[in-house]
């Protein structure tokens, strides 16, 4: 595996791969890699020539109150990770290189970009939007891989795809969880012991809701309250939002469940503010 840190020296490894013809995959990554990220560095391995993973904690998609500081880093481990899941190039390049001085320019998907985690994380999307376009440009990829976990920055990011006219698939993973449910995320190191078991009320909820749709409930007030209840039970800090969306989209839903629905919510444990989703299809 080679580690690459300069803009220039990517984008000369990626050219001359593409010259080359070889099919090259990226997966972008704020790094302290767990087994949700692996899972697409392996997905790429196996669809592709060349695996590209991009390891920045990208300031620009944090708010000034957020956690970019504290951010867990360990890129000793990570190389280990990545290189032993099948990574042939990582990207690893440091604030100054990515954003100089002079640095002017972002890509803005709007509308999308201000609900759900927009509207309580302003221009979260705006710098993700920003790095990523910064990426997909250096690397030149056919496809990029992202996790279904973040649903609304896969699905900002196909806009993205589509409305610049990339020539880039992209491919979204399902969500990798511990044994007991909670979605693999960096921030959980952030949990202590009790935090940590309080958090399942999340997945908890999900599965609830789930149960209910498949048992014919079509009320999503009905679920909605039913969800909260589960959720309150692991005393919260504070629910951002519980919402229900058409996964194709991502227009809320707020009466009756349609055929295809994804419940997308966001909920703080102390400091630790943790996402999850779930996806469900009528068969
Ligand atoms: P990060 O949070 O490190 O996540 C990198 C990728 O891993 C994202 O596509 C995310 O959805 C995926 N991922 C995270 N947890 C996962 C899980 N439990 N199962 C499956 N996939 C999972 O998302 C970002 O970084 C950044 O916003 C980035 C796109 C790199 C731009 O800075």
């Amino acid at each position: 595996m080679k580690i690459v840190c300069t803009i220039k020296e990517i984008q000369k490894a990626t050219e001359e791969l593409r010259r080359k013809g070889k099919v090259i995959s990226v997966v972008p990554t704020m790094g302290y890699l767990h087994k949700g990220h692996l899972s697409l560095i392996e997905y790429a391995r196996s669809n592709s020539d060349v695996v590209i993973t991009t390891i920045f904690v990208n300031p620009k998609q944090f708010g000034v109150n957020e956690d970019y500081k504290r951010y867990p880093r360990n890129f000793k481990h990570d190389k280990e990770l990545a290189k032993n899941s099948g990574t042939d190039i990582l990207f690893y390049p440091q604030e100054e290189e990515m954003y100089p001085k002079d640095f002017s320019t972002y890509v803005e998907v709007e509308g999308i970009s201000n609900i759900l985690e927009g509207e309580f994380r302003p221009n979260h999307f705006r710098g993700v939007t920003t790095v990523v376009t910064k990426l997909l440009n250096v690397t030149q990829p056919n496809k990029v891989i992202f996790g279904q976990k973040d649903a609304q920055q896969a699905f900002i990011i196909k806009r993205l795809i589509k409305d610049l006219n990339y020539n880039i698939d992209l491919i979204v993973k399902p969500i990798v969880r511990e044994p007991d449910g909670l979605a693999l995320s960096s921030r959980n190191v952030y949990l202590n012991t009790q935090r940590r078991k309080d958090a399942l009320v999340l997945y908890k909820s999900l599965i609830h809701a789930e149960g209910r749709i498949k048992g014919g409930e079509r009320s999503i007030g009905k679920i909605k309250d039913e969800m909260m209840t589960i959720i309150n039970s692991g005393n919260p800090t504070k629910i951002d939002y519980i919402s229900f969306v058409k996964p194709n989209d991502f227009s809320i839903i707020d009466r009756n469940i349609p055929d295809e629905v994804l419940i997308l919510l966001a909920v703080r444990f102390n400091e630790t503010r943790l996402i999850d989703n779930i996806i469900l299809i009528r068969e």
